[in-house]
């Protein structure tokens, strides 16, 4: 019998709504898988826990974290309470450094049923490779002086070790897929950071003679994910590149409410993360219609994770089978609400085994 410790965080927002979800899927999977348990442990950290305790998360929140097999964590963001950069830093992104998940994969693909928001789209199966522990995201920079001469300053890091370690996760996933690398860059207008992002990128390559690549500037790559996302397969991109395509991907799947990702610790130190593109929702916190799909998802990238593609698979087949048959939130066009979805995933994955 595996039995996997995970550190579940709800989080903020709809995140309390499609975590819970996510985990009585997910407790359906163990008694349908029979070898497989999951012991759950749920922590508080959110906006609301910051307001009592004046920190995110607490001083052993790490100690304890460290414990576990893998954190499954739902959203965090409500700026009625605490601004984005304190809660963000102090959780989301402080998880993602302190626990080394250097890698964000994030997969956009259709899924039977589901309307894209393109008008014609092809069938596109991509995953972005999101460095995700520097870049732009960072803490480095400042400002200085006052009123009309006020400056703020943003320094961007990219390490050759951060930089090169993206791209060879990259070139690995492809050689398991259709072979094919594109790099996301933007040697054209930022100076210092994107031509040593292809100076790395050429490198690497070649190390991978098999493996088509190419790049693209950023601002063309966005377009040609509305206008061809059939013809990508791995994309590399720095952290706010990845970011921002990847949102582009979820629109591009139907909605970013059905969006997944997975925050890996490559090193095998410390817990990876699973937690969905999408953020806390604030425009339909307690309506009882945030998809539950991405956290589902999400969930499913947990699994194969941990060794277990096959239960993986089958869920992420019956979350298809749901969309075919258009029982769906309103983000998708539907009028399920997410216990009804949830329950019909629950009820159709027993029914497969
Ligand atoms: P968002 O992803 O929360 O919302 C964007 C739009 O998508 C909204 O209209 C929302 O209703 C919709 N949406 C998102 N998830 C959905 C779901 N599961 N089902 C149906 N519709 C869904 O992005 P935002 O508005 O930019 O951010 C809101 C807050 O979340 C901010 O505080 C932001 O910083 C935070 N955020 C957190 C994360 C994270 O923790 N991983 C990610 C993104 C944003
Ligand atoms: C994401 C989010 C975060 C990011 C924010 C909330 C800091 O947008 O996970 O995609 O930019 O990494
Ligand atoms: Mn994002």
């Amino acid at each position: 019998m595996k039995n996997l410790k995970i550190a579940s965080i709800p989080g903020d927002g709809i995140g309390k709504e499609v975590v819970p979800a996510a985990i009585d899927v997910l407790k359906a999977v163990s008694d349908v898988h029979g070898g497989l348990q999951f012991d759950f442990t749920e922590f508080p950290y959110s906006c609301e826990y910051y307001l009592e305790h004046g920190d995110m998360m607490g001083e052993d929140g790490i100690d304890r974290l460290k414990e576990f097999d893998s954190i499954f964590l739902g959203a965090v963001g409500n700026v009625k309470l605490v601004p984005d950069h304190i809660s963000l830093w102090g959780l989301l992104i402080k998880l993602r450094r302190e626990f080394e998940q250097v890698i964000n994969i994030r997969p956009a693909k259709m899924l039977s049923g589901v309307q894209s928001n393109l008008l014609n789209p092809k069938d596109f199966d991509l995953m972005v490779v999101r460095e995700n522990s520097e870049g732009e995201y960072s803490s480095v920079g400042g400002r200085i002086f006052r009123d009309e001469d006020e400056i703020a300053i943003q320094n961007s890091i990219f390490s050759r070790k951060g930089t090169e370690r993206a791209m060879r996760f990259a070139f690995e996933l492809a050689a398991k897929r259709r072979g094919h690398v594109t790099s996301a860059t933007k040697s054209n207008g930022i100076y210092h950071s994107m031509p040593f992002w292809d100076e790395i990128f050429k490198e690497v390559s070649k190390d991978y003679p098999s493996i088509q690549t190419d790049s693209q500037h950023i601002d063309a790559l966005a377009a040609f994910f509305v206008t061809h996302p059939e013809k990508f397969d791995i994309i590399v991109a720095s952290n706010l590149f990845g970011d921002v395509l990847t949102d582009i991907g979820a629109a591009i799947m139907g909605s970013v409410g059905i969006a997944p990702a997975a925050n890996i610790n490559v090193n095998g130190k410390y817990p990876s993360m699973f937690e969905p593109v999408h953020g806390s929702a604030p425009d339909i916190i307690g309506k009882g219609i945030a998809n539950p799909i991405g956290q589902v998802w999400t969930a499913k990238m947990m699994l194969d994770h941990h060794g277990e593609e096959e239960i993986g698979s089958l869920l992420l087949d019956v979350v298809e089978s749901i969309t075919h048959d258009q029982i769906m939130t309103p983000d998708l066009g539907g009028k399920h609400s997410t216990i009804e979805v949830t329950d019909e995933i629950i009820k159709r994955l027993k029914e497969q085994v």
